[in-house]
């Protein structure tokens, strides 16, 4: 049965989507079969960010509406995860109730679903953290993202998620040392979250991401999300910097 969790920030443009496909790529690489479902409706991005090519049929909307079955949604991406593509338009039937059956549908064989959220926490927040267990905050070390990071968190809490954990993105130690972003535990204060991990600002992210290409192993980044992976596995990984 797969665990499911929803990467949400509130705040667009903190990397949850990044953080979806790193984090996916680095799951399947420890050995996982990893699900990775857009939730930006209108706005999908995983689709280039792994590498899926211009070939995907059907999206989620599909199966939910009945116009493809399950399995042929699955869409393969160049580094192992499957992807279901986001829809085009908003349809009457995506309900948090047709998001709990969509998931049905693959929590057997899959060891993780990746819900990735969209910005705000409006519907489609809402139908993101429909069928997931856990949360993930997406968080830079600003005021502003640390606050609407809480806020996601609350609104999560609400919906019943109560394991909202956080992920500082695009940390960078020079502009920290000179006070012009917060400190760790500054975010982690304002947000009352559990840290799961830090994933550091990374060229390789914009670069590569950008162009469905792969992290480089050796990069910040992909060595960060190695560590979240296997803190999600249960494993004691220390907090790093690289
Ligand atoms: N750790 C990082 N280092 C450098 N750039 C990053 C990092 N995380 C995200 N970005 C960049 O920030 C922008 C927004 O990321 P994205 O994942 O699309 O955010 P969201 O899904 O929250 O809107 C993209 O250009 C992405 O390449
Ligand atoms: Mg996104």
């Amino acid at each position: 049965m797969a665990k499911k969790i929803v990467i949400a920030s509130g705040k667009g443009g903190v990397g949850k989507s990044s953080v979806s496909a790193g984090l996916s790529c680095a799951l399947q690489r420890a050995g996982h079969s990893v699900l990775v479902v857009d939730c930006d409706i209108g706005l999908r991005s995983l689709d280039i960010m792994l590498g899926a090519g211009e070939d995907m049929l059907f999206n989620w909307g599909d199966v939910i509406t009945g116009r493809c079955p399950a399995e042929r949604a699955l869409t393969p991406t160049a580094y192992g995860p499957m992807l279901l593509c986001a829809p085009k338009d908003f349809e009457h039937g995506y309900t948090d109730e047709a998001m709990r059956k969509l998931a049905a549908e693959y929590e057997e064989r899959f060891d993780y679903m990746i819900f990735d959220s969209p910005a705000g926490v409006g519907i489609g927040f809402r139908l993101s953290a429909a069928a997931a267990d856990t949360a993930i905050i997406v968080a830079t070390p600003d005021e502003v993202c640390v606050r609407n990071g809480a806020i996601a968190a609350d609104n999560l809490a609400a919906l019943g998620i109560e394991q909202s954990r956080l992920i500082i993105n695009r940390f960078d130690v020079k502009a920290t040392v000179k006070r012009k972003l917060l400190n760790i535990d500054d975010v982690i204060d304002s947000t009352r979250l559990r840290l799961l991990g830090i994933v550091e600002q990374d060229s390789a992210v914009s670069f590569n991401l950008s162009r469905g290409k792969p992290l480089p192993p050796r990069s910040k980044s992909a060595k960060a999300f190695e560590r979240i992976a296997g803190r999600l596995d249960g494993k004691r990984i220390p907090l790093k910097l690289d």
